[in-house]
């Protein structure tokens, strides 16, 4: 494998195309706009930045990594000779059934089409295309360049090379894969997601505040990150698809998304990348303040 494409230049896909880079891949990074690719280099570079400033890579290998990025604001003739793609776009079955579908029609026969959804039925993104052996699930988690899980998900229909392939190349980034089956939320958004739904089902209760939630779970449970700042990371219109599939999959009410992230995310309050989501980032993280509707 050399050639990569990666498709959405969000919060995921920026840090996927860093990763493949890094570990010297040719990589093809594609979005909407001129304007979300600017942010995403902006963003690859800052990050890049924080490794020399930790002495993990040198200015050199930042500049390499840069040169080995090519940005498109199509999906076309870049996309044909890739060894891989890898879809990183909003999570909404329509806009990923299309892209598959047309991914399949550009892509070699040989291809590899991998889509980093967080919950949506890899089968059912398979069977936009003609090549269901070739389609895989591979799951980064936020931010893509430290953390080191990749949940491979396979369904009835990949084949053994392709999962192969793809266990194989997380290692060659330095990931450890995890394999499981296709099924709402796979593993690790179906144990999570309901987590962070009950932390603002709490909230909205008022049986606490956001900081007071979010460090009982830190200090009492020994997470690194309390639930609602998770949320805020992950972004909380991709929380509320998640819910939305789970809710969908299972039929059951646990799923419901709680009616304040649905608020939440009709007001345009998704997080970080809008700056404000459970808490207000616009002085920047380490100055984060709690939103103050719920003050
Ligand atoms: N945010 C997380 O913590 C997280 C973690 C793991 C997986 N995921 C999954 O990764 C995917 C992307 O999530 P994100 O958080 O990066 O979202 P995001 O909103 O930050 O970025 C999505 C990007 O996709 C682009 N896009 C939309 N339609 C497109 C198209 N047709 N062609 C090209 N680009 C298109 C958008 O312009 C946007 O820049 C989703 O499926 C999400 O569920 C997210």
């Amino acid at each position: 494998m050399k050639k990569i494409s990666v498709i959405g230049a969000g919060t995921m896909g920026n840090g996927i195309a860093h990763c493949f880079a890094q570990k010297e891949f040719e990589v093809y990074l594609i979005d909407l706009s001129n304007e979300n690719l600017k942010n995403a280099k902006e963003t690859i570079e800052k990050n890049l930045d924080r490794m020399i400033k930790k002495s993990i890579i040198t200015q050199k290998e930042k500049e390499d990594t840069m040169s080995r990025i090519h940005f498109y604001e199509q999906i076309g003739e870049c996309v044909e000779n890739s060894d891989l793609v890898i879809e990183a776009v909003t999570e909404s079955k329509k806009v990923k059934l299309d892209i598959f579908k047309k991914l399949d029609l550009l892509c070699n026969q040989d291809t590899i089409l991998a889509s980093n959804t967080s919950s949506i039925s890899i089968a059912d993104i398979a069977s936009a295309t003609t090549r269901q052996d070739k389609v895989i699930g591979m799951h980064f988690m936020n931010p893509v360049p430290i953390m080191k899980l990749v949940e491979v998900i396979k369904t009835k229909q990949t084949s053994q090379e392709t999962i192969k392939t793809i266990m194989d190349l997380s290692c060659v980034l330095g990931k450890k894969p995890v394999l499981v089956n296709d099924s709402p939320g796979f593993v690790a958004n179906r144990i999570l997601l309901p987590m962070i739904n009950e932390a603002i089902h709490t909230l909205s209760e008022k049986v606490s505040g956001v900081s007071e939630i979010d460090t009982v779970m830190m200090l009492g449970m020994s997470h690194p990150m309390g639930p609602l700042q998770l949320a805020d990371f992950i972004g909380l219109d991709v929380c509320l698809s998640i819910l939305e599939v789970l809710h969908e999959g299972f039929g059951d009410i646990k799923y419901q998304p709680s009616k304040l992230l649905k608020e939440m995310v009709e007001n345009g309050e998704l997080g970080v990348k809008t700056q404000l989501g459970f808490y207000d980032y616009s002085n920047g993280m380490k100055e984060k303040s709690v939103n103050k509707r719920f003050n």
